[in-house]
């Protein structure tokens, strides 16, 4: 059976959710955030070392401000509120993404990644104001300045996931079949899992599902 470590994710369908249910796209990124805490719960029962959470990319900023405020105090109100439980829950907290938000979010973020910094059961990593193809060039930049050749091993220690193995498994809900601008070098040789269902609709049942699948392929990275 395949060995499992790092399962990153692309939340989508919260606004479709919202709105099919409740009328209003923020109220499918509130029931997000609840499939964000299952999904949490499973990985740890899992043991799952790396779980990474696109929560917010370089190209989200094109949303209303309005949604944008809305999801970036569920984000404060979530670290307030639940940064104590995580920390003694052993599970430290890594943010992916340009930290540039409002003075209190930044500080809220900064704190609650040195609060949990030397926590070993999982890391969660949040991608927020996350963008790949700026990743990449942020770390071509930093090999020309410091002069070391360009190769693989060079280019993935300057990446922000450095020191994190590649992901194995990659979901993307909200049955959108793409990429979306995320981990696009680290997901080379990612399983790709396109789930129909709405980040909201997730269940813990259907990850596992995934993770029972993902471990019967035949991963032969190149070779028969
Ligand atoms: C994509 O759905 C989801 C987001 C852009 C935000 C993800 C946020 C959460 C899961 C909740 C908040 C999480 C934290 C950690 C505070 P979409 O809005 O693009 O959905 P749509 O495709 O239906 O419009």
């Amino acid at each position: 059976m395949n060995p499992l470590n790092h399962v990153a994710i692309i939340m989508d369908g919260n606004g479709r959710w919202g709105l099919k249910y409740k009328n209003s796209r923020n109220a499918g990124h509130r029931a997000g955030l609840n499939t964000v805490e299952k999904i949490i719960k499973e990985a740890i029962h899992q043991k799952i070392e790396y779980l990474t959470l696109y929560a917010f990319s370089t190209e989200n900023w094109k949303r209303p401000r309005k949604e944008i405020k809305y999801l970036f105090d569920l984000l404060e109100n979530f670290l307030i509120t639940k940064i104590d439980k995580l920390n003694d829950q052993n599970i430290k907290l890594k943010i992916i993404g340009i930290k540039n938000f409002s003075t209190k979010l930044n500080k809220l973020l900064n704190l609650a990644e040195k609060k949990t910094l030397k926590n070993t059961k999982l890391q969660i990593n949040l991608a927020l104001n996350y963008g790949s193809k700026a990743e990449i060039i942020n770390a071509l930049k930093k090999l020309k300045k410091n002069k070391k050749p360009i190769n693989e091993k060079n280019l993935t220690k300057n990446l922000q996931t450095k020191d994190i193995p590649d992901p194995e498994i990659l979901i993307r809900t909200g049955n959108t079949q793409r990429l979306s601008n995320f981990l696009l070098w680290q997901a080379a040789y990612s399983e790709i899992f396109f789930e129909k269902k709405l980040w909201p609709s997730f269940e813990r049942r259907d990850f596992k599902k995934i993770i029972r699948k993902y471990k019967l392929i035949k991963r032969n990275f190149g070779s028969i």
